[in-house]
């Protein structure tokens, strides 16, 4: 048979590893998919040193590899929401079948998306957009489709987690990590995006859609970044038997559906409190097969070129099979979507850090502690630390229970309003993850 032909579009870190891959692994990966696959252009605006194509033909124009009549699957790795987008719809539009790692793209565009691929009967395929080498999407997709899922819970920026754990490890400065994490072909092109929560934000969006079976709703995912972490929280946290992780949680409720992105505490003694550096781990709890947990490297050359491939080993197989009956984009048949609602934080719950900076005065604690009690906050744990020398005040640190956050926020407000309180609350929320 026929190899099938593929146009790579972006030859960064994602499109240099995908050349490697295909390349190194082109006799095994035929084995697996039935056919060969054959890079037939790649559309780059510049050479990537990593990467040796030979005599594949290069455009600079990504749009020749859309409108090449010989190509069958368009691999998009050139990121970002305007220009990728306008190429996956023309790809679509020609008839072609189409592999992205762009999860700004599918978590703002996703739906439109799929909404054409459908019209077409061509496949999109979006493994390598979140979580990078983690195959998590075809897990939840089609490995947990006999359950209910009730939650999952991920380190989903592999930056993010690397930043947090150089500084909490190694006592590093931020800034300097983040270099780190952009030399190493970590970071996103604005790194905001991994250190304020919008990637995550895009990965758990995604990830939310695929477990309940919702339209993708980028835009009411709540998200909070890393980049006002002190070591002073990370350090008493540590003091509570807590690990702080970015974390995105994503929640059914009888409600709505939380959606999530958060610095969150969590028992140390979880395996995920443990997964550091670049590497991402989901759990993923279900009805019927309980909580499970996937890790792996989440950002990467190879990593995420391993998740590309698996795709277009994936798409090569399906070209055979009826589009009907393909694994839907979303995990549920497009006509089976739900609208259960996206809860806004305010009607999210979660158990709270909190941590107050009073002056040395008698009574304080029992202010805080009637405070919270009149709004119906139970506390877990209270930590009082001696008087700091170079401001005189004293660190309160509190754990509560589960409580729904606008009673948090109110009895934030209260606390901040007291005499003896000084300057904003700390507040991370905590997970149990049980
Ligand atoms: N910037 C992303 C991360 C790349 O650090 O996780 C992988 O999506």
């Amino acid at each position: 048979m026929k190899p099938v032909k593929v146009g790579i579009c972006g030859l960064g870190t994602v499109g240099g590893g995908t050349f490697n891959v295909l390349k190194r692994n082109a006799e095994e990966i035929a084995r697996r998919a039935g056919r060969g696959i054959e890079v037939a252009q790649i559309a780059a605006r510049r050479p990537n040193p990593k990467c040796e194509t030979g005599a594949t033909p290069i455009t600079a124009d990504i749009f020749d590899v859309a409108n090449n009549p010989d190509i069958d699957v368009v691999i998009e790795l050139i990121g970002g929401y305007t220009l990728a987008h306008e190429l996956v719809l023309k790809a679509i539009e020609n008839g072609k079948h189409v592999v992205t790692a762009n999860k700004a793209l599918i978590a703002v565009h996703g739906n439109e998306i799929f909404a054409k691929a459908r019209e077409k009967g061509v496949i999109v395929a979006f493994e390598a957009a979140v979580a990078g080498g983690i195959p998590v999407i075809k897990a939840i997709r089609e490995g947990l489709a006999a359950n209910r899922i009730n939650w999952l819970a991920g380190i989903i920026n592999g930056t993010g987690n690397f930043i947090l754990t150089e500084m909490r490890e190694k006592g590093r400065a931020f800034a300097d990590v983040l270099k780190e994490a952009q030399a190493l072909g970590y970071a996103e092109a604005d790194p905001t995006f991994d250190v304020e929560g919008i990637d995550a934000a895009h990965k758990l969006t995604i990830l939310a859609s695929i477990a309940f079976g919702i339209p993708l709703q980028f835009d009411k995912a709540y998200t909070e970044g890393i980049s006002k972490l002190t070591s002073a929280d990370v350090n008493y946290a540590e003091a509570l038997g807590y690990r702080i992780k970015h974390l995105g949680v994503a929640r059914r409720t009888e409600a709505g559906i939380e959606l999530r992105v958060h610095p969150t505490l969590i028992p140390a003694d979880r395996l995920i409190a443990n997964v550091n550096g670049v590497m991402n781990a989901v759990m993923v709890n279900g009805d019927a097969a309980g909580s499970t947990l996937f890790y792996g490297a989440g950002a990467g050359m190879e990593p995420t070129a391993s998740s590309v491939v698996a795709d277009l080993v994936d798409v090569v197989r399906a070209l055979t099979t009826d589009p009907e009956n393909r694994v839907p984009h979303l995990a549920f048949q497009p006509d089976a979507l739900s609208d259960h609602p996206i809860l806004p934080i305010g009607e999210c719950e979660s158990a709270y850090y909190l941590r107050i900076q009073a002056k040395d005065h008698p009574g304080v604690l029992a202010q805080v502690a009637s405070i919270l009690s009149e709004r119906g906050i139970n506390i877990e744990s209270i930590m009082q630390k001696e008087v700091e020398e170079h401001d005189g005040l004293v660190p309160m640190i509190l754990v509560t229970h589960r409580v729904v956050e606008s009673r948090i926020d109110d009895a934030i407000a209260a606390l901040e309003g007291l005499a003896d309180v000084v300057g904003k609350v700390v507040r991370i929320r905590v997970e149990q993850l049980v």
